[in-house]
């Protein structure tokens, strides 16, 4: 069983984007970090970032092949996207939604999730961390 890991825009920079805010940990150690966790549980990984909404979408439809949840951070995608809270309801998986910082504490444009509505949990201002409390709600929901 595997699960989708999804990073959305720019957070191909994590680690010298805006370190104050999002710490030093790269996005390759968020990815391993993600992957170590889940094979705690016997949970394989899949991994996708991208600057493009619509590869993000794809990437989103490819996972109800043979996916059984998805952990994503929407980047700022999460304020602003119908069709990729559409692409998250549409293949039925459960979704657990990560910030690195807390949304809440920042500008007001941030306040507004599109996903959260949809995701079975949503994980802000716990840093990296959140990847990881993700993972394993999702694990604890797939056990049943
Ligand atoms: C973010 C918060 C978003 O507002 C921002 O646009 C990001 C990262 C976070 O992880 O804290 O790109 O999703």
């Amino acid at each position: 069983r595997r699960i989708l890991l999804v990073n959305g825009p720019n957070l191909n920079l994590l680690g010298t984007r805006e370190p104050e805010i999002y710490g030093e940990d790269t996005l390759a150690d968020v990815e391993a970090l993600v992957a170590r966790v889940a094979a705690e549980f016997g949970l394989e990984v899949r991994a996708v970032q991208s600057n493009h909404e619509g590869a993000l979408i794809d990437a989103i439809h490819a996972a109800r092949e043979d996916c059984v949840a998805v952990v994503i951070n929407p980047g700022a995608l999460t304020h602003t996207s119908v069709a990729l809270r559409d692409a998250l309801t549409g293949v039925r998986l459960p979704v657990a939604e990560v910030h690195i910082s807390n949304v809440h504490a920042r500008e007001e444009f941030r306040h507004r999730s599109y996903v959260s509505g949809i995701a079975e949990c949503v994980i802000v201002g716990a840093g990296v961390q959140g990847y990881d409390f993700a993972v394993r709600r999702l694990a604890a929901l797939l056990a049943g």
